[in-house]
């Protein structure tokens, strides 16, 4: 089992975005009807998963999480038409960028989830956090994993050509 720099158990800190219609709604069925489940997510309310804007899930990274999962409607019902397809390729795109930091992709996780689902989203949320714990701690912020550091990396496109100008 990985443990931290001061020999303690390694808890990954997972961060959660969640639809509002479905998966917020499963994780609260899951809590209602008293399904256990890791207590390392923390969730974070969205009206749509295609609310999430990807800076949302490298700010996480940067600010201490060893693993974000995202979750939403199933493809075809989500309520602002179809825009858990617009973040089903903003999380392709997420995972190439992960990879290209040095960032295991496996740290994101996606979720297809309704509200009736609350017994599945707590065994996903059981095993992606195993899976986290697996991997160790991430330590982005801090340069750990051999990962290319939080604050290295440009999070906007104007950032990023002001420091190629600043370079040039
Ligand atoms: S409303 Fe749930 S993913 Fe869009």
């Amino acid at each position: 089992m990985a443990e931290t720099t001061d020999n303690q158990p390694f808890e990954p800190v997972i961060i959660g975005f969640t639809c509002n219609w479905c998966s917020y709604r499963a994780a609260d069925m899951a809590g209602t009807a008293r399904m256990k489940y890791a207590p390392n997510v923390r969730l974070i309310r969205l009206m749509c998963s295609g609310r999430l804007d990807p800076t949302f899930v490298f700010k996480a990274f940067a600010n201490g999480a060893d693993g974000v999962l995202v979750s939403g409607c199933h493809p075809g019902d989500c309520h602002y038409l179809n825009q858990n397809y617009k973040m089903l390729r903003r999380y392709h795109l997420m995972q190439r960028v992960l990879a290209q930091l040095g960032i295991e992709p496996e740290r994101l996780k996606l979720l297809w989830a309704s509200a009736a689902e609350g017994a599945i989203f707590a065994e996903e949320v059981n095993k992606f956090t195993e899976e986290v714990r697996a991997l160790g701690p991430l330590q982005w912020g801090k340069g750990g994993n051999g990962a290319q550091t939080a604050a290295s990396v440009p999070l906007t496109p104007s950032q990023h050509s002001t420091e190629a100008e600043v370079a040039a």
